[in-house]
């Protein structure tokens, strides 16, 4: 299959450019199919003067003080919770951690009951993730918190989307019409919605490759504003690229069948220096983590000259920061 266009440029819908009125602040963070491009940049922008604190001797200001964030998860995580944690911590808030695993949870306590009792510890900010899409849309409307999906099944994760967006604005100096390619397991990826909501919003191009199995089909992309291109073809996404970003072979979400071998898919879709040669010079290689090295990745390229996956996770700090400090409504 050659490349095929699924999305073409055209009017941004009303859910991508109307957001929340500026007046009103916003409350939640669930995906980006709300958000406009203004806030998108102002997310970006609040992130580039948090890294400035996170650079001082002191990493640490007293902005969030009396405030407590309450990240609750039912599926693991490294890099989300712990980003989150550190980012509350830098801000000055409290911060608890709820493992699903090790709370009433196990006893048959409800989401929504778990929810409301975690408001009535005092939470401020609820972080959760959850297996079942749509999970942190029904907190959301039980609790007068502020809620911040880190995941939720398939559907979205927009703090990934949006640390993603900075580590592009950061190291290319923008976003705008740059051809971004999305490698792997997109069926399965909340990673690669998120962002081609905010990718497409900020004018990227974006170019969808992966097993005929393993990519959406075109309802996955209906109501975007620009171009969203895909392809089976690992070499055609690549030709032109200026990010390349993996995405994890989700092993645990497939019930078997997607594609003949993990041998053939390291054969026809990992990202291998010689193959990373094919995208433009200096291409960004992105990879939400945590990675199957040797599945998707080489680890050369891993850990190579291009890659800025490590940069992603460091400046997941920023990002969260940014979004606490604006959910917070305090003055600027
Ligand atoms: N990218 C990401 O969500 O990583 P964790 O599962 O470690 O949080």
């Amino acid at each position: 299959m050659t490349l095929e266009v699924l999305s073409r440029p055209g009017p941004i819908p009303p859910a991508a450019g109307s957001i929340l009125p500026a007046r009103r602040p916003r409350r939640n963070v669930l995906d980006l199919d709300d958000f406009s491009v203004a806030e998108i940049e102002a997310v970006l922008d609040t992130a580039t003067a948090m890294k400035d604190v996170l650079r001082r001797p002191i990493k640490k200001v007293p902005t969030l003080r009396g405030k407590t964030l309450v990240t609750l998860f039912y599926e693991a995580s490294t890099r989300t919770r712990v980003g989150f944690e550190v980012a509350a911590k830098a801000l000055g808030a409290d911060t608890v951690s709820v493992a699903a695993a090790t709370s009433s949870v196990t006893k048959g306590e409800s989401l929504i009951d778990t929810i409301r009792t975690l408001q009535a510890l005092g939470a401020d900010f609820v972080v959760m993730r959850h297996h079942q899409a749509g999970a942190p849309y029904v907190v959301a409307e039980e609790v007068s918190a502020s809620v911040i999906n880190a995941g939720d099944g398939w559907h979205a994760h927009p703090t990934q989307a949006l640390l993603d967006l900075f580590t592009i604005r950061e190291r290319l100096g923008r976003i705008g019409g740059l051809r971004v390619a999305i490698v792997g397991d997109i069926l399965h990826s909340r990673v690669a919605r998120s962002n081609l909501w905010g990718l497409t919003l900020m004018g990227a191009e974006v170019v969808l490759c992966g097993p005929p199995t393993l990519l959406p089909v075109a309802s996955f992309c209906e109501g975007l504003p620009w171009k969203v291109e895909r392809t089976y073809r690992l070499d055609e996404a690549l030709d032109g690229a200026d990010v390349v970003m993996l995405l994890r072979m989700q092993l645990e979400r497939q019930t078997g069948g997607l594609f003949p071998s993990l041998r053939e898919y390291v054969r026809t879709y990992a990202l291998t220096e010689e193959r990373l040669a094919r995208a433009r010079p200096g291409a960004l290689v992105m990879h939400p983590g945590p990675m199957n090295e040797g599945v998707e990745i080489d680890p050369r390229v891993a850990r190579g000259a291009q890659s800025v996956i490590e940069a992603q996770v460091t400046n997941g700090v920023a990002v969260r920061m940014a979004l606490l400090y604006l959910l917070s409504g305090l003055p600027a």
